[in-house]
């Protein structure tokens, strides 16, 4: 079906416009009504992509303002309002008009206009909706990993790249990146995806039992050893061994792992007999190996034996843009198993995720949010229920920085796509050549020389 066969509006007024709402279902709009918040609640909405039209001209219940804000939040509606003049709006409204809004229009209004709005909203909730499901599907993503930043992408690519060599890897990053899930990733993507992937942590066992654990003992090796085990190399045997916190194994089992690593073949403890094991190294750590390496704490021919192949895990301050559609995933499966309705963020949540600096990455960002949906009332996820700071409060902008800000915009858009060439420029924002040089005077903007018809700008 063509996605834009249905066209969803959601009209929030106190008083419908009947001449409006006529023809708005002429244009193809199949309209959708509430009159207050708790209306809105009610509606069985489904998480299509719609557009919104908010009448603030017909009178709103500013206490309401904040439980409306996680509506206007929410990628997948398109919003437009409807206002007396701006002037008459009052400044909490305003910000939101200003944040969440694609457009909005003074009553009374042409309705031409108004549905013209509507339609770039509705097509904007849709690009957002399908960028949403992409990163849903996590097609390119391996293992579930959700991410679609530059470093994630990259991550993705070296992971591809790692799996198909049998070699051994080590990944670094900081504790809760997910080195876990990358380390899973590349055993799925390898030749030995249908093997066994055996994890030890290396930080999590005493020193006195890692070896044990690793190599596995004979009946009677030691007091309480009454009958043999396996060790985790010998079951990982045609599959990936994943040693996680590598950084943090003791002297005497790095000397073992090393000797495996060389031969290929383990002993139990206690035992004499030399079994011969295939499987991968893949190991982990969140401290700096090489220092390590430097302090004599580890071993330089086991490092150089580990870091064959490496791959490095961005911490997520570095993934733009991917902290929200984490928090976004991580709330929806949240949402998925939470006994009240859960409906989002509110923006000061979003703004706080954003300024927060996640040293405990994407494991501190999980457990923020399992704790917010728990605690967070009216379904609604504030800053106080992940437990951070309220972001300072951003001015709205005036009219004239809006302005600005698109002028600004547009003239390097403009630039960019005719090459700098200052007469197709200014054709195409329908001024004349001297305006042009003046608005780029002020916005400070220069032309790099050289080129025929292009101009040097100083200043
Ligand atoms: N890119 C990601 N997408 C989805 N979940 C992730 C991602 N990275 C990490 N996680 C989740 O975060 C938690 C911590 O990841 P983990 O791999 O254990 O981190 P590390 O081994 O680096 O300490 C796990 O629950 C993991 O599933
Ligand atoms: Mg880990």
């Amino acid at each position: 079906m063509n996605a834009y066969e249905s066209r969803p509006l959601l009209y929030l007024s106190r008083q419908h416009d009947a001449a409006l709402c006529r023809f708005l279902t002429q244009q193809g709009w199949k309209l959708l009504f509430a009159r207050s918040r708790e209306e809105l609640d009610r509606l069985p909405l489904s998480h299509q992509p719609m557009a919104g039209l908010w009448d603030l001209h017909n009178g709103f219940d500013e206490d309401d303002l904040d439980a409306y804000e996680p509506w206007f939040g929410l990628g997948h509606i398109g919003w437009v309002g409807l206002v007396s003049s701006l002037d008459s709006v009052p400044a909490g409204p305003r910000r939101l008009l200003g944040m969440h809004f694609a457009d909005y229009h003074t009553q009374p209004c042409d309705m031409e206009a108004v549905a013209r709005s509507l339609g770039h909203a509705f097509g904007m909730a849709h690009l957002r909706h399908a960028n949403a499901s992409t990163a849903g599907l996590r097609s390119s993503a391996p293992h579930g990993m959700i991410g679609r930043c530059d470093a994630m992408q990259d991550l993705f690519r070296a992971i591809g790249k790692v799996a198909k060599w049998d070699a051994p890897v080590l990944i670094a990053g900081e504790s809760g990146s997910g080195k876990e899930l990358a380390a899973q990733a590349i055993h799925s993507a390898s030749r030995r995806g249908s093997g066994p992937f055996v994890a030890v942590n290396c930080a999590a066992i005493p020193p006195t039992l890692l070896l044990s654990e690793l190599f596995g003992y004979e009946r009677g090796a030691f007091t309480g050893a009454l009958k043999r085990k396996p060790g985790r190399i010998e079951m990982a045997h045609g599959g990936t061994l994943f040693l996680d916190e590598i950084g943090d194994m003791p002297l005497e089992s790095q000397t073992s792992l090393l000797r495996f690593l060389e031969t290929g073949r383990i002993e139990r403890l206690g035992g004499t007999e030399s079994i011969s094991i295939d499987a991968r190294i893949v190991s982990a750590t969140h401290v700096d190996l090489e220092a390590a390496v430097a302090a004599e704490r580890f071993r330089s021919d086991l490092y150089h034996r580990l870091c064959v192949l490496r791959v490095k895990q961005p911490p997520l301050r570095e993934r733009d843009g991917d902290i929200i559609l984490l928090a976004e995933h991580i709330l929806n499966d949240i949402r998925k198993q939470s006994p009240d309705r859960i409906k989002g963020f509110s923006p000061a949540a979003i703004r706080a995720i954003n300024a927060h600096s996640w040293p405990g990455n994407v494991r501190e960002l999980l457990n923020r949010i399992r704790h917010a949906a728990a605690m967070c009332e009216n379904g609604v996820v504030n800053p106080a229920d992940l437990d951070l700071e309220p972001p300072a409060e951003t001015r709205p902008l005036t009219l004239a920085e809006i302005r600005e800000a698109a002028e600004l915009h547009a003239i390097k858009a403009a630039l960019q796509r005719h090459h700098e060439r200052l007469i197709d420029v200014a054709e195409e924002l329908g001024i004349s050549r001297v305006t042009l040089f003046r608005m780029m005077r002020e916005h400070r903007l220069q032309v790099r020389k050289g080129e025929l018809g292009m101009v040097c700008l100083q200043g």
